[in-house]
């Protein structure tokens, strides 16, 4: 008996932020094997007004952030654009290693498709490949206060899809489990860009890396440059947590993209990342064979 690929989703998660409000999570593709293709985001539900004023600032929102978050050391920018009581707030991070052009054209295209997936809606979350953008009428980056960060009030979408793998799920699960925890390890310890002319190492609490598996297994861990690393190390650690009952009971999943506003996590038996991963581990050994215990096990 196989299980076989089946091109669905496995799960969408929906959580609350806090201020009470419900966040649905959603899938807009989540094609077979083809991360590069896949986006997901999260709605506020918080809908417009007819009279708001919320349209037009967006407008200015979209047409500063990307160019601000591409020409940033980090790929990062936040912003807060138009007049009280109609302030809207933004945040926007591309993928390490991202160039400039990259970033921007990432960040303009996160706009259109958040807007287009949250119509009428007065914030949204939206996870592409290459960049993470938020925006919303609430002051969400509050959130990072001391009095207010609580990692288990993150909101998160898990979007997953099956691979045919040929070796066995706890074989398979151990090195995707090596790969996981290895990124957030490195991505939580390098808290600062480092001094180095090297594009895929330049990015504050980001890591790459990959598994010298079969087939090969590749992973990424990034956070917001504007967490203290305390709480990049709790985000990051959540998404690990949420991801791991995908590592189990045989699905075998071909890639994982679990997202947040504050951090992502991501493998894939497809790269994700341009150039040379930043770790490099050997394949996990296989686990060793298990006797079945209806074959009378403790008897000679
Ligand atoms: C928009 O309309 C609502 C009710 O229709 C009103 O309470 C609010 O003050 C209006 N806001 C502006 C900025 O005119
Ligand atoms: C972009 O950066 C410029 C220069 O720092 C700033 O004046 C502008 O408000 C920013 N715009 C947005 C939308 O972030
Ligand atoms: C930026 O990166 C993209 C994707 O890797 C590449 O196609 C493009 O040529 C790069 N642009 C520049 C200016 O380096
Ligand atoms: C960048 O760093 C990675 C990881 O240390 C390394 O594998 C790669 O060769 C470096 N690239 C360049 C151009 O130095």
């Amino acid at each position: 008996k196989t299980s076989q690929s089946t091109g669905l989703p496995l799960r969408a998660s929906t959580a609350m932020l806090p201020g009470g409000y419900a966040v649905l999570a959603m899938i807009i593709s989540a094609h077979l094997l083809a991360p590069a293709e896949s986006a997901s985001m999260e709605c506020d539900g918080n809908p417009q007004t007819s009279n708001s004023t919320f349209p037009s600032t967006l407008k200015l929102l979209a047409a500063g952030l990307p160019g601000n978050a591409s020409t940033s050391p980090n790929g990062f920018a936040t912003a807060t654009v138009g007049t009280a009581p109609g302030l809207v707030y933004g945040m926007a991070l591309c993928r390490g290693g991202t160039n400039a052009s990259s970033c921007r054209a990432c960040v303009a295209k996160a706009f259109g498709d958040a807007q287009a997936s949250c119509p009428g809606d007065t914030g949204a979350a939206m996870y592409e490949d290459g960049c993470v953008l938020r925006f919303s009428v609430q002051r969400f980056l509050d959130f990072l206060g001391a009095d207010q960060w609580q990692v288990r009030e993150i909101t998160f979408s898990v979007v997953a899809d099956r691979a045919s793998v040929v070796v066995s799920a706890a074989w398979f699960g151990a090195a995707l489990s090596a790969i996981l925890t290895a990124v957030v390890n490195h991505a939580v310890s390098s808290p600062s860009p480092a001094a180095s002319s090297n594009s895929t190492i330049r990015s504050k609490f980001f890591a790459t890396g990959e598994v010298a598996f079969n087939p090969r297994i590749y992973g990424l861990a990034q956070c917001m440059p504007n967490l203290a690393p305390a709480q990049c190390d709790g985000c990051l650690r959540r998404l690990q947590d949420e991801a791991t009952p995908y590592l189990d009971g045989g699905t075998n999943p071909g890639w994982i993209e679990a997202g947040s506003a504050w951090c992502i996590l991501r493998y894939s038996v497809r790269p994700i990342y341009d150039g040379q991963a930043m770790l490099q581990l050997p394949a996990p050994p296989p686990p060793s064979p298990s006797v079945p215990p209806e074959h009378g096990a403790g008897s000679s």
